[in-house]
Formats: C-alpha cells, sequence, structure tokens
C-alpha cells in the first residue's frame, strides 16, 4: 500500500542517479539508508546518521546482506556539517529525515524540534545546487511541535532558494504524517518564470 513513507521513497527514486551523494539524517531500522545506498550504487556515497547504536547495528546488518555500503555514524544529525567530508560539502543531492522514535524501542529517544530544525540548516548548507530534503513528520506530542518547527522554517526561505512542497494525507484523521519535500533551486528565477 502506499504510505508516506514510499511516497518518499518515489520522489528518491526519480530524483538520485549512480555515483550520487545522500544522506540518511535518522538511519532508524535502515529502510531509507537501503534505498538510497541502492540507487547511489557502488560508485555513490550514502553516510546516516542516529543517535542508538542499536539502530546503526540493524541497519548495518541489512546493507550487509543486501551488498550495499554506507557509512553510518553514532551521532546526532545536527552535527552533520562537522561530520560530512568537506568534498561532499555543496555535492549532496538528497538528504532524508523521518523524524520520530524507532518503532518497538524507547519513545523518549526521539527528534526533537530544535536539534531537527538546526539539522534542515545544516543540510542545506551541503546540498548540490539541485539538492532535495525529504522530511516525514508525525505527530506524537514532540512530533506535533517538530511538524510546526519543521515547516515554519520551510515556510521562511527565501523563494528564490528554493521550493518546499508540503503533502498530507486527507482522508485519514489528524494524526497521519506530513511530508515536506524541499528542492533547491538550480536556476532560481528560472524556476520562477516557469
Ligand atoms: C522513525 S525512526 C527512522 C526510521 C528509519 N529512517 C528507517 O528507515 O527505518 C527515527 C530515528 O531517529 C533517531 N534520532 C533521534 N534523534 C536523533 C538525532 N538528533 N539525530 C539523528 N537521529 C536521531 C532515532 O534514534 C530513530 O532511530
Amino acid at each position: 500500500m502506499y504510505s508516506p513513507v514510499s511516497y518518499v521513497h518515489h520522489l528518491l527514486r526519480a530524483h538520485l542517479v549512480p555515483g550520487d551523494a545522500a544522506i540518511d539524517a535518522t538511519v532508524g531500522n535502515g529502510n531509507d539508508t537501503l534505498v538510497l545506498a541502492g540507487l547511489v550504487g557502488p560508485s555513490g556515497t550514502v553516510v546516516g546518521f542516529d543517535v542508538q547504536q542499536v539502530a546503526l547495528d540493524v541497519a548495518a546488518a541489512k546493507l550487509a546482506k543486501a551488498g550495499l555500503t554506507a557509512t553510518l555514524h553514532r551521532c546526532g544529525h545536527e552535527s552533520m556539517l562537522d561530520v560530512i567530508p568537506r568534498a561532499m560539502h555543496g555535492n549532496v543531492r538528497a538528504v532524508t529525515f523521518n523524524l520520530g522514535y524507532l518503532p518497538g524501542s524507547d519513545h523518549a529517544i526521539t527528534t526533537m524540534a530544535s536539534t531537527t530544525v538546526a539539522a534542515i540548516n545544516a543540510a542545506r548548507q551541503l546540498l548540490a545546487p539541485d539538492g532535495l530534503i525529504t522530511v516525514v513528520c508525525y505527530r506524537h506530542d514532540e512530533g506535533q511541535r517538530e511538524l510546526d518547527a519543521v515547516r515554519a522554517s520551510f515556510a521562511s526561505i527565501p523563494p528564490p532558494q528554493g521550493l518546499c512542497m508540503e503533502t498530507r494525507c486527507i482522508n485519514r484523521d489528524g494524526s497521519a504524517p506530513v511530508i515536506f519535500a524541499f528542492a533547491a533551486a538550480e536556476e532560481p528565477l528560472d524556476i520562477l518564470r516557469r
């Protein structure tokens, strides 16, 4: 069945090509990392972040089983500017955020509004001129605060710097996840004239 996460995977499939560099800002069980690593292939680069070793271990096992590689860091995504190698700065074609907590794990270990917004700002600095940031937001208590902060942050970006789309499910209750997709503008003025 179509889901918010599979919707994001469609966007990534339409965007990434072999050899690209991509970041999974919330590795979790590694499902998004696996998609990114498969799309960029052996000539590409994937870097992942999570604060929980258990998540990185699950993801590393999935990658190994699929014969794919990614460099996984146990640290908060808000540190990505310091951790991502200089050579990748300005060359990252996609950054994915799948917010919240690790399913089946401690719900208190969750992404937080302030660090998430800091990480999205860092991700924007790492993006290639035609790069893409995707964010899946959930609506548990901290999730709703986070969703509001993420929306406000994207809404404040001047249009010439890129376009942000918000996608939400209109035939579910108000707890359904919300997706943001920010596309940096390669030729900002041309895009606005189209
Ligand atoms: C919803 S899960 C991610 C799901 C994952 N992308 C997948 O494909 O399975 C959210 C993850 O964010 C992690 N997380 C929480 N705070 C974080 C932070 N500051 N930086 C990076 N990851 C964080 C959690 O440990 C959790 O594993």
